[in-house]
């Protein structure tokens, strides 16, 4: 375990079990369908990776970047593309592959946006659930894990860019960001940044 990791939450092996059955299930859902996987950068990069794999169709990739806009600590609800899909999707099932939904706010705006580019159907795939009361309330379709209201990193996830390529979702030690101004409950990334 690395030493900045106090506790594992789940570990690789189950992450790897979870997205073989959420795989199944696509595949069964998906089925004769024109279906575009599309991830949110960055944290989303190794699950849709491993997701995609463990779908048995022909699918297409692509990914936007979305970054809350400004630099509060606490989500304004006001956010930025900071980078495009590469066509239109009208003729597209879109699943968005999610690494985390916390306060709802980023995906509900995404939807937003996407709804207005007419997609045949729009459905959430996230990997982690965090168990908390939404800021927007959002259906998701699929979900891998419900994980109580801690800072997690691994698998993609970060804290200030680091830790994303730990195989594991595991808890921070306080330690690590407590003498930091910005505090990793909320949204720490810089405008400039992506998810
Ligand atoms: P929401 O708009 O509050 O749902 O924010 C979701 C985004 O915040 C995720 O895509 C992550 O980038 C980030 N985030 C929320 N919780 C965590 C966490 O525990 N660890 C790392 N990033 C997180
Ligand atoms: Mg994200």
């Amino acid at each position: 375990m690395h030493e900045d990791i106090t506790e594992i939450l789940i570990t690789e092996e189950e992450i790897l079990a979870k997205v073989v059955e959420l795989g199944e299930q696509i595949s069964r859902d998906y089925e004769g369908k024109n279906l575009l996987l599309l991830g949110t950068l960055k944290g989303a990069v190794p699950f849709i990776a491993d997701l995609a794999r463990a779908i048995a169709l022909p699918l297409e990739i692509d990914y936007m970047a979305i970054s809350s806009y400004g630099n509060t600590t606490q989500s304004s609800g006001v956010v930025r593309i900071l980078k495009d899909l590469e066509g239109p999707i009208d003729q597209k099932h879109v699943l968005i592959v999610e690494d985390i939904v916390d306060s709802g706010l980023t995906l509900h705006y995404q939807m937003d946006v996407l709804r207005q580019r007419h997609p045949m159907s729009l459905r959430v795939c996230a990997l982690l659930d965090k168990r908390r009361e939404r800021i927007k309330v959002v259906k998701l379709d699929y979900r891998g894990f419900q994980i109580p209201n801690r800072f997690v990193v691994g698998y993609g996830l970060d804290y200030a860019q680091r830790y994303r390529n730990l195989p594991y979702i595991g808890i921070l030690k306080p330690s690590i960001y407590q003498d930091d101004t910005e505090q990793p409950q909320m949204h720490h990334k810089s405008p400039a940044e992506g998810d």
